[in-house]
């Protein structure tokens, strides 16, 4: 090390992502190894993401954290595991203009904080532990001078928040559940870039920016103890949708992506609804997109918008064009005006729905 007082930061950004085939059920709680494979689309970072900013100095008596300006414990496991996993693959770092050199050595005595804010709802289903887990895991590797390619990075990602392994990669991407009791095999693999796809148009609607009552994690847990679906779902379901998915994304083949983005939304919803005490992550308004959204395609004759809900009310709406995108926002906003008060929840559509591009 050099002369005290210094600090040495990273800054990085990244943004979350959306299951279409969703990971719901752990066989091993600790290290995060998924019941079944998943697929999600990494939304643009420009959008929806996390910034971090990890600090290292001699001054640090503590590794501490804030999240989105509020100082949060990193006492849990898995803020435990992580670290564990990165100090010990740290490599020297040598920054010759401030005069600092970290040795392998220094990094066990070290100690971090960690700055991060999320550009949108904190625990609100829009996968903020993803992009949360992933940024801290790709920034502390870029200070600790981790020499590990993103698919390593993507296995201790996962030992944060299971959905963090996939914000490593752009565009679509697998995380393959392994079958290894160490979780080695359990990684995240891009299976299209960014470009492959490139006319597809995310929505958002943000029906609820509120803290969810049940976490992930503890939703399920409940859902692997008491749901009797989840066994068929994880077994006999997602293995042949994950083979079909596959399909339909590497031809491009938006019906085939809408109708199986559809049913295993509504699928893992329904496994929510099976588990003891039943878990109503979506609400009356996320209903009436999906009843409004299947009306439209049935109309049309072939899907023209996916809809997809992760753990919460917030609706994710895929188009397969920027046409129709710009039709879906129009009627959305004429359905669903912001901040009506047709509808006792506080859901906003309009001035907080994100327009982007996938990937
Ligand atoms: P979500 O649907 O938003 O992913 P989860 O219940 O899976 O909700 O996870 C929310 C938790 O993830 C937060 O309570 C927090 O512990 C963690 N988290 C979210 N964002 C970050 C972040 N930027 N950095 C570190 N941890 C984060
Ligand atoms: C519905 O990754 O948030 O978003 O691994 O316990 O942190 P933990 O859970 P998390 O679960 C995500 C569930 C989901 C589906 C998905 O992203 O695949
Ligand atoms: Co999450």
């Amino acid at each position: 090390m050099a002369a005290e007082n210094w600090v040495f930061t990273v800054t990085a950004q990244t943004p979350t992502n959306i299951a279409v085939i969703k990971y719901w059920g752990k066989r091993d709680e600790d290290l995060i190894l998924p019941i079944n494979d998943s697929i999600s689309v990494t939304l643009d970072p420009d959008h929806l993401c996390t910034t971090t900013s990890v600090a290292v100095s001699p001054d640090f008596t503590h590794d501490r954290m804030w999240l989105n300006g509020k100082e949060v414990s990193l006492s849990g496991g898995r803020y435990q595991n992580c670290l564990r996993e990165l100090r010990s693959r740290a490599s020297d770092v040598e920054d010759e203009k401030k005069g600092i050199k970290i040795t392998k050595k220094d990094w066990e005595k070290l100690h971090v904080h960690v700055v991060s804010y999320n550009n949108f709802p904190t625990a609100a289903g829009l996968a903020s532990s993803a992009a949360g887990l992933a940024c801290l895991v790709f920034s502390l590797a870029k200070l600790m001078n981790v020499k590990e390619d993103h698919s390593r990075l993507s296995a201790i990602a996962r030992q944060g928040s299971g959905s963090a392994c996939r914000s490593l990669y752009g565009g679509f991407v697998k995380w393959i559940m392994g079958k290894e009791e160490n979780g080695s095999d359990s990684i995240a693999v891009q299976l299209t870039d960014e470009k492959h796809w490139d006319d597809l148009v995310i929505i958002i609607a943000v029906v609820s920016s509120k803290q969810k009552e049940t976490s992930s994690t503890s939703g399920m847990r409940d859902t692997v103890e008491t749901s009797m679906l989840v066994e068929h779902r994880a077994k006999e379901v997602v293995p042949k949708r994950i083979i079909q998915m596959e399909e339909a994304i590497k031809n491009r083949d938006f019906p085939a992506f809408a109708r199986l983005t559809c049913a295993d939304s509504n699928q893992f919803h329904a496994v929510c609804l099976d588990t003891l005490p039943p878990i109503f992550y979506m609400n009356d308004t996320s209903h009436r997109i999906i009843s409004y959204v299947e009306k439209w395609n049935r109309f049309e004759g072939t899907p023209q918008v996916a809809y997809t809900f992760d753990a919460g009310p917030n609706a994710v709406l895929i188009s397969h064009n920027r046409k129709a995108a710009a039709q879906l926002l129009q009627r959305l906003l004429f359905f669903f005006p912001p901040q009506s008060d047709t509808d006792l929840s506080s859901y906003v559509i309009g001035d907080k729905t994100i327009l982007q591009d996938a990937g």
